[in-house]
């Protein structure tokens, strides 16, 4: 470790507390937990993981790498809960880079009901923020199977999505404002909880979504909704893709607002949970290739949602949309079903690496395109087993690819992962797609991202980049790729 180095730890532990600054010559540390992605894709080796505990150390601490830069090469990776799937968040292999975990700034600052607000340091996990809505009546309706241990911070940080975007939208339209720490260690304090500002370029909105290339968030200012008196989850057996998409337009139509949720769940993805997670009871999945989950919020009562919900199934079944359906009787029934849906992206882990797809297509053209897609894969690589399922509502697809069976997932990644890609993501630009709709960019698609983004498009993004981070301090090689 060269003397500059050596200085800039040293600072920094000044700064946030020694036994806050971890590094590989700690005896009895271990950093793999800061070091290695939820999908076993990649694990770096950080110079430090750092540990802040207010904006004011967080800013101490963005103002000190950047004053050693030069001397040190240090570079910056903010990281809240470590779910991404994208490997976004942890460092890359040079040694070089300093992991800025947001974990002890996690608290609730404000909920303010008449402004129907709640305010959160960027480390509060997201879970903590839906019970601290419903515990003063609100909806947060941010909702994904990581919400245990994802935090505010990382989910501004990627926009992400989730299960209820199809009423409520990504995390950025439930936004109103931002504390962000910037690539020279100032203090942004844009926590305003005001729904109309016109003054000028919208930071807020540049910030969310930037993967921490531009910047810290330290704090957020969060939409709530009114909770709703009742929500119904019906569990629905679908003959195809065309039907899934035709139940959506008539779930729209017969629900309006009150469609808050309508993900759809490919026989091969649930066949997994079913074997990886014997204790949950997967419906309907052995006879039908996709099965639709859907949930109705309702802001009456209970009997007036459940009427609507049993139109609707009425109708999709005379149509021929769905061929079996239950509807939950209670409110742990419907955690049960939900349970399924979101323990998908475990089951695919416990079966192994895969390569994931996060598309998103124009909803009508989804059958068209999982059609071609599939039979072109299957051409190409005979056997591939397709791990399907996603937020139909929002035309968004998890479109997994998982190795034949018995066969080295490793060795599988390593032979075709590019060939799979490609044929993947050269489909969707076919449909008008894009090759990420909710998780990102990451580093792991930043290399495909030239071939498939507007260059006019990708030379903004630089000149952004360029402009707010010019040593490229904050998160490199994530998003774009900039030379300084
Ligand atoms: P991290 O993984 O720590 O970071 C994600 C990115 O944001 C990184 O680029 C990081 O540098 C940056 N970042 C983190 N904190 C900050 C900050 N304070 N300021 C600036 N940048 C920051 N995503 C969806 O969109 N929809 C889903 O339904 C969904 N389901 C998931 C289910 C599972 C089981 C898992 C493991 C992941 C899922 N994800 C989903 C992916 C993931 O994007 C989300 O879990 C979440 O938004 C990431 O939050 P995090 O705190 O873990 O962020
Ligand atoms: C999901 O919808 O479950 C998430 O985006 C995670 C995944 O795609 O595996
Ligand atoms: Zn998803």
């Amino acid at each position: 470790m060269t003397d500059a180095t050596t200085a800039l730890l040293d600072e920094l532990r000044t700064h946030v507390g020694a036994h806050h600054v971890l590094t590989h010559d700690d005896p009895g540390t271990d950093l793999g937990a800061w070091e290695q992605d939820w999908r076993k894709r990649s694990h770096g080796r950080a110079l430090a993981v750092v540990r802040p505990g207010s904006t004011a150390e967080v800013a101490a601490v963005v103002a000190a790498c950047a004053r050693s830069q030069a001397a040190t090469g240090v570079s910056i990776v903010p990281q809240g809960g470590n779910t991404s799937m994208v490997v976004g968040a942890v460092p890359d292999a040079t040694g070089k880079q300093i992991v800025l975990s947001l974990q002890r700034l996690n608290q609730v600052l404000a909920l303010d009901a008449g402004n129907s607000t709640l305010t959160a340091q960027a480390g509060c996990v997201l879970q903590t923020l839906q019970h601290t809505a419903r515990d003063a009546g609100f909806l947060f309706p941010l909702s994904l199977a990581a919400e245990g241990s994802c935090t505010i911070g990382g989910n501004l940080g990627t926009n992400a999505g989730g299960t209820q975007v199809v009423r409520y939208g990504n995390t950025r339209e439930l936004c109103l404002g931002l504390e962000v720490v910037t690539p020279q260690g100032q203090i942004w304090n844009g926590l305003s909880g005001l729904r109309k500002d016109n003054t000028g370029y919208d930071l807020r909105n540049l910030l969310i979504g930037a993967e921490g290339t531009l910047g810290v968030i330290t704090a957020a200012t969060m939409k709530l909704v009114p909770l709703p008196a009742a929500q119904l989850t019906a569990w629905t057996a679908v003959p195809s893709m065309e039907h899934a998409v035709a139940l959506l337009g008539l779930a729209h139509k017969t629900l309006g607002a009150g469609l808050t949720g309508f993900e759809v769940m490919g026989q091969f993805a649930l066949s997994l949970v079913a074997r990886h997670m014997p204790a949950s009871k997967v419906p309907l999945y052995e006879t039908t290739p996709w099965c639709v989950l859907l949930e109705v919020s309702d802001h009456e009562s209970e009997e007036h949602a459940r009427a609507q919900f049993e139109r609707l199934l009425e109708a999709g079944m005379e149509q021929g949309n769905i061929t079996d359906g239950v509807v939950a009787e209670s409110l742990s029934q419907a955690k049960a079903l939900w349970q399924i849906r979101e323990n998908l992206p475990i089951a695919q882990a416990m079966e192994g690496l895969n390569i994931k797809h996060d598309i998103s297509i124009p909803i009508s053209r989804i059958p068209e395109f999982v059609r071609v897609t599939d039979a072109a894969l299957a051409q190409a690589l005979p056997g591939i087993r397709m791990v399907d399922f996603g937020h139909l509502g929002d035309g968004n697809l998890h479109y997994n690819v998982q190795a034949p069976a018995g066969e080295d997932a490793a060795a599988f990644l390593r032979a075709h992962e590019t060939t799979v890609n490609t044929l993947v993501f050269d489909s969707v630009t076919r449909f008008g797609g894009s090759i990420s709709a909710e998780h990102g960019i990451g580093s792991l698609k930043v290399d495909k991202l030239p071939g498939y983004k507007s260059p006019v498009a990708l030379d903004m993004m630089r000149a952004i980049k360029r402009a707010l981070d010019p040593t490229n301090l904050m998160n490199p090689g994530r998003v774009v790729r900039v030379q300084v």
